[in-house]
């Protein structure tokens, strides 16, 4: 029973010897790069059409609150624990080795979903190019299954690439994250732009036509709180941040900077893009693959609405970018201490990457995103992160009582209230799920924990010497 609380000490070195390379802006670069993508460009239509209207703005702020308590309660862990593990690894030191294991899975399964569901609000963009230029896709090979089609090819085909670019080493790469933030923020400026000046006031009315919260006969949800609970999609990733944490220059300092300062930035953009968006199209309008620009032909700006396209097409490749990496951080962390195959804790001799980790992660969320629509990955993510955000606001609480000498380079502002205001939130947010999520939910957790229990509890490298078997 011991063992299952075992805990990893705190040590604040690095096991890593990766080179200390970015600074607090790149780390910032790095969480916009993560964060901005497929849920303000597409989600936000789909929110708002079916489950918020207008005040899907609304849903951005709750989400967002939600969100500003958990991130300075990772930015605290980030600076005091450390690790390149993320959530994982710090819970492995406040909570002891089964809970850092769900934590693992979990970050496994956010990770790996969200990688899917970018990857299928990238396709949304990509096929109305093609569309536009005349080479049209079979409706067939663009369209999951249980959206009537066979696969969505280039959802498939774009994660593939990605693959290639990984096993490559693109990884290091600040370089090409900044230029694809610039061109992301250029996009969103030129909608800011033009939108302000299109603004129909009607198209607000009425502003909350679904109400706060319901739960229709069919098992969805609707509501101001459940389009927050699905846009909270499009903060996802600001915990990615501290999976570099190994390669930044500074990480007691700079993380908790990188981590809050891009949430901050983005959640001020969220709220104008989507308060302007249902202002320029009537919500019920927005139900499209590609709304942002979609909202621009409407208005009348064709060059707008492909330069957006084609803004969000490359936008949408650092998010996955970005996400795909910090999966293979966290697959690497675990392998490294024992809990997954020592198969995975390799690289390759001449590209010295992670080539197996980016392999097998490749080819899974290849085939899940040409399978699996983005609503359903949007929702499986969100509950995954959100029951990670919990675990690390309670973490937060639990290792001021149980280290109190820490030394906290940043610290979490009005603990325990905060902490315990992020866990409620994000608690709340969970709860605004569907059943149907929470299931899938369970379900991945309950294997993980037979996994646990039949593979890495005997080869844990914090296992006692004395008991071999
Ligand atoms: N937050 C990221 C997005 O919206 C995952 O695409």
């Amino acid at each position: 029973m011991k063992q299952l609380f075992r805990t990893k000490a705190i040590t604040q070195e690095s096991e890593s010897t990766l080179n200390r390379c970015l600074s607090k802006w790149d780390l910032t670069f790095l969480g916009v790069g993560a964060i901005i993508g497929t849920g303000i460009f597409v989600l936000t239509g789909i929110a708002a059409a079916t489950q918020s209207g207008p005040a899907v703005v609304l849903s951005f702020i709750v989400a967002g609150f939600a969100c500003t308590f958990a991130a300075l309660s990772y930015a605290e862990l980030a600076a005091s624990v450390g690790g390149c593990g993320s959530a994982y690894g710090y819970s492995y030191a406040a909570f002891g080795e089964l809970i850092a294991w769900i934590i693992g899975w979990d970050l496994l399964l956010e990770y790996a979903i969200s990688v899917a569901a970018v990857a299928n609000g990238w396709a949304g963009y990509f096929n109305n190019a093609l569309t536009a230029i005349g080479f049209a896709l079979p409706d067939a090979l663009t369209k999951a299954p249980k959206l009537g089609g066979i696969i969505n090819l280039p959802a498939t085909l774009i994660i593939l690439f990605l693959m290639s670019l990984l096993i490559f080493g693109v990884k290091h790469s600040a370089k090409i994250n900044n230029i694809m933030v610039a061109v992301k923020l250029v996009t969103i400026t030129v909608f800011i732009g033009l939108a302000m000046f299109n603004v129909n006031p009607e198209n607000w009315h009425p502003f909350i036509p679904f109400g706060w919260f319901q739960t229709l006969p069919d098992g969805k949800t609707i509501g101001v709180f459940a389009g927050a609970s699905i846009v909270f999609f499009a903060y996802v990733g600001f915990d990615a941040v501290s999976t570099a944490a190994e390669e930044a220059q500074n990480p007691q300092k700079d993380l908790p900077f990188g981590i809050v300062v891009s949430l901050v930035f983005c959640t001020a953009i969220y709220i104008i893009v989507s308060g302007l968006l249902t202002g320029v199209v009537h919500y019920s309008d927005l139900n499209v693959s590609s709304p942002v620009a979609h909202a621009l032909k409407l208005l009348g700006y064709n060059w707008a609405s492909a330069l957006v396209a084609t803004g969000v097409i490359a936008g949408l490749t650092t998010v996955m970018l970005v996400l795909y990496y910090g999966l293979t951080r966290v697959i690497f962390a675990m392998a490294r201490d024992g809990l997954l195959p020592e198969f995975f804790n390799s690289v390759h001799e001449k590209t010295q990457t992670p080539v197996r980790v980016i392999v097998m992660c490749g080819v899974i969320m290849a085939i899940i995103a040409g399978l699996i629509p983005l609503g359903d990955l949007a929702e499986l993510v969100n509950i995954g992160t959100l029951a990670a955000f919990v675990l690390v606001c309670f973490g937060v609480i639990v290792l001021r009582f149980t280290q109190p000498d820490l030394p906290r380079p940043f610290r979490s502002p009005f603990s325990p209230l905060f902490p315990a205001l992020g866990m409620i939130s994000c608690g709340a947010l969970m709860a605004f799920l569907p059943a149907q999520t929470w299931w899938r939910f369970l379900i991945w957790l309950a294997i993980g924990l037979v996994f646990y229990f039949v593979y890495s509890k005997q080869h844990s490298k914090l296992k006692p010497l004395s008991s071999t078997h």
